[in-house]
């Protein structure tokens, strides 16, 4: 209420003042006019002076309180801010007295010590592995480069003899193949199952050694003429011979086949050497399971028998079944594997 009074007062105060004094100032004036004592008349205007005095008072002192109002206020943000302040650097204080850094950083740090180790295996894994490739690569280039020299320093061959690569057997097959045909008997017979490059170097392995021939069953028109070229350019046609059988349904071990048609192969007699190399894996699933059931009694005891591609799985599983399935009294028992080429041996 007080305040209220003085809030509605406040700027009147001095007008109220300088009214009073002016009061004072006439009422002097018409008592020394009127003949009055002088007395009177100086204490009315003390009075009037005593009244300006005490305006002026206060009106310093309702500013003098105002400015210490606003300085209080001030004094309080003030306060406020410098609490915020310290409560903040205390909880930084805090953070960094404790040694694990609180929650957030062990979380933070838990994912950069993984992504770092991470890291490492990975740098690691791709060192290793770019090793493994360039040493593989580089040793199964120079055992085929090597292979390829023997060939031709063992056989010398003296006209073009169709490439290697692509569906040709490698030379080191090749080379395991001609190198077998110094050991066979003077009268051998080496059968190959897919004619091409490899007929003309078992020819070639036949001539050198003097002794042997090869008959190779070709189910391709075009291929069977572009082996027998080849043999031709050599003069091998004595050596070699190529069979155009035309591939036809078989029923081998309950399962149906197409494979090389039968006149072409049933007069074969005392075989040596089996290279199963055909037909192409696009005749069908297994296409070259029956080679061994169909021929088992056309090899000799102690006959090789070759089986090209043994990395893939079809023939994986062939091998296994032949492993596993004697005919007519003949087995094989495995022997190692070259390049891609596994080898087998016969026996009664
Ligand atoms: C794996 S290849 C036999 C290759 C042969 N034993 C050799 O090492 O040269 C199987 C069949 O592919 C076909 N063939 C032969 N030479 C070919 C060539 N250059 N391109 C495509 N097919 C070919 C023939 O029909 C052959 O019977």
């Amino acid at each position: 209420m007080q305040r209220a009074v003085r809030a509605l007062l406040g700027s009147r105060w001095p007008l109220l003042g300088m009214a009073g004094a002016l009061a004072a100032v006439v009422v002097a004036i018409i008592v020394v006019a009127t003949g009055g004592s002088l007395a009177v008349a100086a204490l009315t205007l003390l009075a009037g002076l005593t009244l300006v005095g005490l305006v002026a008072v206060g009106a310093s002192a309702r500013e003098a309180e105002q400015r210490a109002r606003r300085t209080e206020k001030q004094l309080k943000a003030l306060t406020s801010a410098v609490e915020a302040v310290a409560t903040s650097v205390q909880s930084v204080a805090e953070r960094q007295a404790d040694p694990t850094g609180g929650p957030l950083a062990a979380i933070i740090g838990a994912q950069r010590l993984d992504a770092a180790v991470r890291h490492d295996e990975l740098v690691a894994l791709h060192e290793e592995l770019r090793a493994d490739l360039h040493a593989t690569l580089t040793e199964r280039q120079l055992a085929e480069l090597s292979a390829l020299a023997n060939l031709y320093a063992m056989l010398g061959a003296d006209d073009e003899v169709p490439a290697f690569g692509g569906f040709a057997a490698s030379p080191r097959t090749v080379l395991r193949l001609a190198s077998l045909v110094r050991r066979l008997p003077s009268d051998a017979l080496i059968v190959e199952c897919g004619s091409g490059s490899s007929t003309v170097w078992l020819a070639l392995a036949c001539r050198h050694a003097g002794k042997g021939r090869v008959v190779a069953l070709e189910h391709h028109e075009r291929y069977a003429a572009l082996t027998r070229e080849a043999l031709a350019r050599h003069g091998l046609g004595d050596v070699a011979e190529v069979r155009e059988a035309p591939l036809e349904p078989v029923t081998v071990g309950g399962e149906k086949h197409d494979w090389y048609a039968a006149p072409q192969w049933t007069d074969l007699r005392g075989i040596d050497l089996l290279f199963v190399d055909g037909p192409p894996g696009s005749a069908g699933p297994r296409s070259r399971y029956p080679a061994f059931p169909l021929l088992a009694t056309a090899l000799d005891d102690g006959a090789v028998v070759a089986l090209d591609d043994a990395q893939r799985q079809d023939e994986a599983d062939i091998a296994a079944d032949w492993l596993a399935e004697p005919v007519d009294g003949v087995r094989l028992a495995d022997g190692d594997t070259v390049g891609r080429t596994r080898f087998f041996t016969a026996s009664r």
